[in-house]
């Protein structure tokens, strides 16, 4: 959740940054600002998207080889001007720009206050700008001042620090994401690489509670103690265009046609002669039970999982919302595994919860899609997506690759509990390997259809999703993508559980899109199908050839029957999320709504 930039060098700053923030605005867009240093300090800000900002600068005479930028996703404080970052101390020594929560920031603005501080606006940062002058006014040492902070300040903050005096950008790391782009005669701060990959493509990653002393030709890192490090330079291996539109209208819609590469590119290294290889060492025999920890997406990927491992591996298999984990006090035992999935590798609940798990003395696997990120260097074991950048806030590639991951992890977990042979694992792995074909197809065939689909039904209030199941872990995607783009109320049910409740909900014309596709439920889904089709609901149907050639007898226009290429019943979620996808964002193009930075929303969410 926001994004910061900073920029040292030679060249003009402000065009830098706010290329380079640009790239960060999936992480908010609330409002942004940018700070630049000139001999003397100048600051933009502008509520809204960058797009806001930029139209500020062209007025603006902002010239200068120094600077910081900042996108906000609010906590503390409406989105306006004057709670934009960046935010300059009383006397005008320090500016700054933060990403996280100051926790206790009420403790330290209160004392603050007594020693004659005042406030402008409702945030933490200003709180930060505050207490560094403070204490840089009674030491005269801008390292100790910063390492005070660190050692007083709880919560989360990654910070850009400009000092008034100073050709230099100081930066902090706690909880939330931060890297030094390393250039030549030149050198960059932001909160993930794809920012600054234009420029560079070598980077520090910054571990917890360090400092950055960023020169233009000369970069220091300390511990919290005020103890240089030293650090060895992550080479990044993907270019910039992978994080760029290509073409497309969206990001989303390049991300929903890349999956058939994204999903390749996580499993075929990982299949040797049909066989899985995972690369880690790990042994399923040993596991009493499995708690996946994610959010969003990433839990119904999780979801996704149980089924998967439950049947054919039978551990036993709880799926947690991170937020909930710890609060519930888990049962957590010697031989439990933690399950952490996260895009990002950074969401704040996520974290927490592989933290607890860790501090329990569980031991902790993560699927993560961000090389470097916080999740993936402190869990025990990794597995990576290799799902490429993904900066749509809503999910398509990155859940994709997860669920393609979580197949091989579920196999590889049956096979060496015995539950099943080498002859059913190849069996098993050689379907996986044909979902990226069949995504093509899907692909291939059904954009006109969903065009027509989503022009019809753009108007409802409200949409239903239903499934069992599987079908069910599916569907829970479905409609939270449907929400998070189009902004239409939508629920995703069990399909059996509808009766029980929420069927009162069902009146003429609500649309109920159902997933279909599991042939042991096959007909029970169908009869929940009947019951809202009886008072009234209109239906799209998403279910497979086989099925739907022999059974499907409810009236329903063919137009509203969406066909998945016929695969194995554990892995339809791989297919039938193409079709909600696709749906989901062309309901959403039809609405004129902001699909690649839906309203309220970010990508990754650093706060808990
Ligand atoms: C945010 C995003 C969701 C995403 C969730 C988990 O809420 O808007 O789309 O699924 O975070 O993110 P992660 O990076 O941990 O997968």
């Amino acid at each position: 959740m926001c994004g910061i930039v900073g920029y040292i060098g030679n060249k003009g700053a402000t065009h830098i940054l706010i290329k380079s923030l640009k790239r960060l605005e999936y992480r908010g867009y609330d409002s942004s600002g940018i700070a630049i240093l000139n001999k003397k300090l100048k600051i933009v800000k502008a509520k809204g998207k960058i797009i806001n900002l930029e139209e500020k600068l062209k007025k603006e005479n902002l010239n200068g080889n120094l600077g910081i930028a900042h996108t906000r996703w609010a906590t503390h404080g409406e989105p306006s001007d004057i709670n934009s970052h960046p935010h300059t101390s009383n006397n005008g020594l320090f500016t700054i720009v933060h990403n996280g929560i100051l926790e206790n920031y009420k403790e330290i603005k209160n004392n603050l206050q007594k020693e004659g501080y005042n406030f402008l606006s409702d945030t933490d940062t200003e709180v930060i700008s505050n207490f560094i002058e403070y204490q840089y006014e009674k030491t005269k040492d801008l390292l100790e001042s910063i390492s005070k902070f660190l050692k007083e300040g709880k919560g989360s903050f990654s910070l850009g620090i400009l000092f008034e005096n100073e050709n230099t950008i100081y930066t902090v790391k706690k909880q939330s994401p931060l890297v030094i782009g390393i250039g030549t005669n030149e050198n960059f701060i932001s909160s993930d690489i794809s920012a600054t990959l234009e420029y560079t493509k070598n980077y520090y990653i910054l571990e917890e509670e360090e400092i950055g002393i960023v020169k233009k030709d000369n970069i220091q890192i300390f511990d919290k103690n005020k103890n240089e490090i030293k650090k060895d330079i992550y080479v990044v291996d993907f270019d910039v265009s992978a994080a760029e539109k290509n073409g497309f209208d969206h990001f989303m819609l390049k991300e929903i046609y890349e999956q058939p590469t994204a999903i390749r590119n996580t499993i075929n290294p990982r299949v040797i002669n049909d066989e899985i290889d995972l690369k880690i060492d790990i042994d399923a025999k040993e596991i009493n039970k499995i708690h996946v920890v994610a959010c969003g997406s990433a839990a119904h990927a999780g979801i996704v999982f149980k089924n998967i491992v439950e049947s054919l591996a039978r551990i036993p298999t709880e799926v947690y919302l991170a937020s909930e984990f710890r609060y519930q006090n888990p049962i957590l035992e010697e031989n439990d595994l933690i399950l952490v999935i996260s895009q990002s590798g950074e969401t704040a609940d996520t974290l927490a919860a592989l933290r607890h798990g860790k501090t329990n003395g569980v031991k902790t696997l993560s699927i993560v899609n961000v090389l470097g990120s916080s999740i993936a260097r402190e869990s025990d074991l990794n597995l990576f997506t290799w799902a490429g950048p993904e900066i749509a806030v809503a999910t398509t590639k990155a859940y994709s690759a997860q669920i393609s991951l979580l197949y091989l992890l579920g196999i590889k977990f049956a096979f060496q509990r015995k539950k099943i042979t080498k002859e059913t694992e190849k069996l098993l792995v050689g379907e996986i390997l044909t979902i990226p074909e069949k995504i093509e197809n899907i692909l291939k065939i059904s954009e006109n259809q969903i065009k027509e689909l989503s022009k019809k039904y753009k108007n409802n209030k409200s949409i239903f999703f239903i499934g069992r199941g599987l079908d069910y872990a599916a569907v829970l995607e479905g409609s939270l993508k449907l929400k998070e783009i189009s902004y239409i109320h939508s629920e995703a049910y069990a399909a059996g559980e509808l009766k029980h409740g929420t069927i009162s909900l069902i009146e003429d014309r609500t649309l109920v899109i159902s997933c279909i596709t599991q042939k042991h439920i096959f007909e029970k889904t169908m009869s929940n199908l009947q019951e809202v089709k009886a008072r009234g609901a209109e239906s799209i149907i998403i279910t497979n050839e086989e099925a739907y050639i022999k059974e499907i007898n409810v009236d329903v226009d063919k137009s509203n029957l969406l066909i998945i290429p016929k695969i194995n019943d554990y892995f339809t979620p791989s297919l039938t999320a193409i079709y909600m996808q696709l749906f989901s964002y062309y309901i959403s193009r039809e609405l004129g709504s902001d699909i690649d930075m839906p309203r309220n929303l970010a990508k990754s969410v650093t706060v808990e």
